[in-house]
């Protein structure tokens, strides 16, 4: 953490389109981030928005394609495979499809994890460091932000508990000790003091409507800005 510089920080800023927002949910498995997303995209419909939801690494056709060498290998994969596979398909669907959907005005797109998913996962998780991970950042259009991220934090043990419910098979990700879980939550934790303007620390914790609640309040905050 101590070895980032101001000056590489400074790198990474939100893509200017008046009238557009980019927005990210972040957090370990379970937080509730497709759940805040939904109740997300209805409450800015509502208000007459465009809403657009992306999920890295799909999004494009490459993308899939990645998506699921990524998911379903068998075989470890080296951290610093991980990650370019990983920026390979964010800076296509950047360009491809976010750069063309923010220029068209009262549009919000939404990614389901972005930057500090990777910050997490393979800067912490897989021991990179967030300095590597954010060098690998910085260069267009890899170095732009959303406007808000909201963080959902959540233990652990929450994390767990949710997960039994959903009674599916783990992916590659997933099926990760929970000594990995733990490191995760210390990488969202990183990136959230490393961008403390950006990030919105939200208790996941709570009751669905409560995390909504807030979630709309600090939007509402950015729009009128
Ligand atoms: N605030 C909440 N309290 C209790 N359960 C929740 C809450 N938010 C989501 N859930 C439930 O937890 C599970 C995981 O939520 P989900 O939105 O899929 O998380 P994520 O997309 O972050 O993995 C789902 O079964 C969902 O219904
Ligand atoms: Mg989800």
């Amino acid at each position: 953490m101590h070895e980032i510089q101001p000056e590489l920080l400074a790198q990474f800023r939100p893509p200017a389109y008046p009238g557009s927002f980019f927005l990210s949910f972040e957090g370990i498995e379970g937080s509730g981030k497709s759940t805040q997303i939904l109740n997300l995209k209805n409450f800015l419909e509502k208000k007459m928005f465009r809403v657009i939801i992306l999920r890295e690494p799909g999004g494009t056709s490459f993308g899939e394609k990645l998506r699921s060498a990524i998911l379903n290998s068998a075989a470890p994969l080296h951290p610093l495979a991980e990650t370019f596979l990983f920026l390979a398909s964010r800076a296509q669907l950047l360009d491809e499809v976010t750069l063309k959907e923010l220029a068209i005005p009262n549009t919000v797109v939404i990614y389901d994890r972005y930057l500090d998913s990777t910050l997490a996962y393979q800067g912490v998780g897989r021991n990179l460091g967030a300095k590597t991970i954010l060098e690998a950042h910085k260069i267009f259009p890899l170095n732009l932000v959303p406007h808000l991220t909201f963080y959902l934090k959540i233990s652990l043990e929450t994390s767990l508990k949710r997960q039994e419910k959903r009674e599916r098979d783990k992916d590659y990700f997933e099926a990760q000790k929970n000594n990995f879980h733990q490191k995760l939550i210390e990488g969202y934790n990183q990136a959230a003091e490393l961008f403390p303007q950006r990030i919105a620390t939200v208790d996941g914790e709570r009751k669905e409507a409560e995390v909504a609640q807030d979630v709309f309040a600090m939007v509402n905050q950015l729009l009128i800005k």
